[in-house]
């Protein structure tokens, strides 16, 4: 250890003969142990540790010491004072020697060490000294350690929040508030989870929520797209290969599985997985156990599944393309991403949040929004989601628009597909055959109402974008059958 460094030691004793035993006994010590503060008192030593946490880095504490305060509650009580100070007890020799009940209830209590003092015919020292000093040097040595183990552990939380803002998801409606609490919810879980929705809704950013909040936050988090793999080489991509397991593997390769060991893996597009890898996958999640290509004998990994789909998975088993125990294993807990024009507000709330985030990019003030371009762009059908959300908003403050209204998003270069949701489209009414006006009000009405209510947050609010009463509204949806 560094010479230089002094180890800042309190002495709790009451009994003068053994006070001057430890300091004659440190004393020894070629590295510079200090005795800097002699009490006869447990309340004391408590108060005194109360008022200077970290000022000491050994207490050397009688067990038999005066004042009330003593044992296990004064070790307690300290280290919840000063949780980095380390405790070696003394004690008097007993008649039982083979007390390791006594000895460890002070480690559980929160000591260091522990040892009986030499009798009282040794007059010079309190125990053996090369002993003594090596373990208050040990303890000062684990309070060094305990401190900078602190402050990694601070810096590695520091970094997880950091992350955790970076990947917010954002959203106020009623599906995003419940799919957060969701995710609080089984982030502390260990279950694979299967994620599903359309393309674009976030299921990526729902994994990383999932991964950040759980006990595996501080390992790995390995994306695999297993659309984008090549058939034939999932399998090596996955679990990896031998040197020599076939012509052109020049050296071993881990798999992404074996990367990923004790995080979490992310198999995105997994109802494109071949049949052969579901197989390997399936051995994977039900003995924790890869087969390496080339490899004999299986290795052990400890990895979480998160799953994500666009396709019913469940309809790719029943028509034989998906393994149905695979399935099951997959979706312990599935959790869904509503489509985005289901989420009212939420577009808003995004399509805020994206303005700001590419003007702040480009060091451009965020440009005003005019209400009505709101109404455009809550009417739409955003067939892309988020994704074609944000590269809406991308493409509209890369134009370096000031302001960004009802001409600007109108333009069929920043909203691709007619504004016109497709459910209002004539011929979908007419489909060949003429209906009474009264089937023609009723068909449009009905969907009309629906679709107004997907885009809307509240009852309340579906009403006052139709311009009826909410009674009058809820009255007429009971009459299409909607209630
Ligand atoms: N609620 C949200 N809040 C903030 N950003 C979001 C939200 N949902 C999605 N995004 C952003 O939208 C983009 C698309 O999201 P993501 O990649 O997670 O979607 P996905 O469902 O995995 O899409 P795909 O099916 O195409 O793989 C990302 O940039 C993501 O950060
Ligand atoms: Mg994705």
């Amino acid at each position: 250890m560094n010479t230089s460094t002094v180890i800042k030691v309190m002495l709790v004793d009451d009994e003068e003969f053994d006070v001057r035993r430890v300091q004659n006994t440190v004393a020894l010590s070629p590295t510079k142990i200090q005795v800097e503060c002699v009490l006869s008192n447990g309340r004391a030593a408590l108060e005194h540790i109360q008022k200077y946490p970290d000022r000491y880095d050994v207490v050397i504490l009688d067990y038999q010491i005066s004042g009330g305060l003593r044992g296990e509650d004064l070790i307690r009580q300290m280290k919840d004072a000063d949780p980095f100070l380390q405790i070696i007890v003394i004690t008097k020799m007993t008649t039982n020697t083979t007390d390791f009940e006594f000895a460890n209830n002070l480690l559980k209590a929160g000591a260091f060490w522990y040892c009986t003092k030499y009798p009282g015919n040794i007059e010079e020292y309190i125990y053996q000294p090369t002993d003594f000093i090596l373990s208050i040097v040990n303890a000062y040595e684990k309070k060094k350690l305990e401190k900078q183990k602190m402050k990694s552990d601070k810096r590695l939380m520091q970094s997880i929040e950091s992350m955790l803002e970076a990947k917010k998801i954002i959203g106020e409606s009623k599906p995003m508030v419940e799919l957060r609490a969701a995710i609080e919810k089984y982030a502390k879980s260990d279950a694979n989870i299967l994620i599903s929705g359309a393309s674009g809704t976030g299921k990526e950013l729902v994994a990383w929520n999932i991964h950040l909040k759980s006990k595996r936050r501080y390992e790995k988090f390995i994306p695999i797209n297993c659309g984008s793999i090549p058939h034939e080489l999932v399998e090596s991509e996955l679990f990896g290969y031998e040197r020599g397991a076939f012509t052109g593997a020049v050296g071993t390769k881990p798999g992404l599985f074996e990367v990923a060991n004790n995080g979490t893996v992310f198999l995105d597009e997994v109802s494109e997985l071949p049949l052969s890898a579901q197989v390997k996958l399936l051995r994977v999640i039900q003995e924790g156990e890869i087969e390496k290509i080339g490899r004999t004998g299986s290795l052990s990994v400890n990895v979480r599944i998160i799953a994500a789909t666009n396709k019913n998975l469940a309809k790719e088993v029943s028509e034989g393309r998906f393994r149905e125990d695979l399935y099951y294993r997959l979706n312990v807990i599935p959790i869904d991403v509503v489509p985005l024009r289901q989420r009212g507000e939420d577009i808003i709330l995004l399509f805020k949040h994206f303005v700001e985030y590419f003007s702040n990019d480009m060091g451009t003030p965020p440009p005003e929004i005019d209400p009505k371009a709101y109404d455009i762009l809550m009417n739409y059908q955003w067939p892309g989601n988020v994704r074609e959300l944000r590269n809406v908003a991308q493409r509209l403050v890369l134009s370096g628009a000031e302001k960004i209204g009802v001409k600007e998003v109108s333009d069929p270069m920043i909203l691709k597909n007619t504004i016109l949701p497709k459910d209002l489209s004539f011929e979908e009414f007419y489909n060949g055959q003429v209906l009474t006006l009264r089937e023609m009000e009723r068909a449009f009405r009905l969907k009309y109402f629906k679709y107004v209510r997907s885009i809307s947050s509240s009852d309340a609010n579906a009403a006052e974008k139709l311009g009826i009463a909410p009674s009058n509204y809820y009255r007429m949806c009971k009459e299409l059958g909607l209630k």
